[in-house]
């Protein structure tokens, strides 16, 4: 099979990390061809706006977008629809990514770099699924003026259908893992947050096999501090998987390796995706090489999987990625006295790649 990938690198750190995930998928998948297009502060310089025209058509002559990071310094007070993470925003919207997933991941042999203690955090592994296109990204929003002074708005919307679709998704996930959904809200104080958990719990009906807990976002933030390991699949709105997913990144250890995939489509079927590490453009370090390259690698495999439906390459990428973390040498985040830098680590994931095996015998095991 042939397939084309539209890699849009961007700003910071993401040029790296996605030449790495790039080096690994020509290795896994030689059918892979790639097409670069600019994005970000980077297409900002370049073409005048975040995300140029020519972006956009190459995404959509793509299967799928390999995206590195958005973001930098000079934007501060730019209205967002002018910064530079407005064409992440623009790109999710268009193509219809309401489904974010973000697996959190305590790999083996990095247990002791989580700020947590290593007994609370060996085995970890749960997947916050965050509601994408909706919610306070993309309500109206203004700043107005009236008789007390100046002042901003913002809305917070949910439809039911939104709501529907995102539960029906994690309940197909959690069927695929250990069948125990959490959603997560605030209806306690948000209306939207009831709308939520009501439809959450007509959905359920359809899932008699899949347990289902709700729990209020700041009580969340607590329990997955507590017990990260009571945690399989997470749902949530858009604001409150922001936020979530980079604390189980970090409790897992290292949000150098939290990959992310926004779908358009249901857990099982193929579609078209953009593939992202959840960490951003890291600035302090942007231009050194020595950005760990496992999430933007680990996003290249969750792409495999859900956009070009190559289980097989996805779980080998996930496989040496995983053995290579373990065996170390590891990038300068996780090791304090000899790090290698992104180019070696890269290589060390290839060679530890398993030769291909049939794609009934690969176990999903990324997500
Ligand atoms: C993420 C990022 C983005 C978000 C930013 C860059 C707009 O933090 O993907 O989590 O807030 O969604
Ligand atoms: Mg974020």
């Amino acid at each position: 099979m042939t397939y084309r990938v539209a890699v849009l690198a961007g700003d910071g750190i993401g040029p790296e990390v996605t030449a790495a995930a790039v080096r690994v998928l020509r290795a896994a998948l030689p059918g892979c061809s790639f097409v670069e297009a600019p994005v970000g502060a980077a297409a900002i310089a370049s073409h005048g706006v975040p995300l140029p025209d020519e972006t956009l058509q190459a995404a959509r002559a793509s299967d799928a977008i390999l995206f590195g990071a958005v973001g930098g310094p000079g934007f501060e007070g730019v209205p967002p629809q002018q910064r530079p993470e407005a064409a992440l925003l623009a790109l999710r919207k268009t193509f219809g990514l309401y489904a974010n997933v973000r697996p959190a991941r305590a790999f083996a042999g990095l247990e002791h770099r989580s700020p947590l203690r290593a007994e609370v955090v060996t085995g970890m592994d749960c997947v916050i699924v965050r509601e994408l296109t909706g919610g306070l990204y993309f309500g109206a929003k203004a700043i107005l003026r009236d008789e007390r002074g100046e002042y901003a708005t913002e809305t917070l919307t949910y439809h039911d259908f939104e709501i529907e679709r995102i539960a029906r998704f994690a309940f197909d996930l959690a069927r695929t893992r250990r069948s125990h959904v959490t959603s997560i809200d605030k209806a306690n104080v948000l209306v939207s947050s009831q709308l939520w958990r009501r439809i959450v719990i007509e959905v359920a009906r359809d899932y008699p096999d899949v347990t289902l807990a709700h729990m209020l976002v700041d009580n969340a933030a607590m329990q997955l501090l507590r017990d990260p390991r009571a945690f399989d699949v997470i749902v949530t709105e858009n604001m409150f998987g922001d936020i979530l997913s980079d604390e189980a990144a970090m409790i897992a250890g290292t949000i150098g390796t939290a990959p992310s995939a926004s779908l358009g489509a249901g857990p099982n079927e193929r579609g078209f995706g953009l593939y992202e590490p959840i960490a951003g453009t890291a600035p302090d370090i942007a231009g050194r090489g020595i950005a760990n390259p496992s999430a933007a690698i680990l996003s290249a495999a969750l792409l495999a999987r859900f956009s070009l439906g190559e289980d097989d390459a996805a779980w080998r990428i996930e496989r040496a990625v995983a053995d290579a973390l373990a065996a170390g040498p590891r990038t300068a985040d996780l090791d304090d006295h000899a790090p290698v830098d992104t180019d070696a680590f890269t290589t060390a994931v290839i060679a530890r790649l398993p030769s291909p095996v049939a794609t009934e015998a690969a176990p999903r095991c990324g997500v």
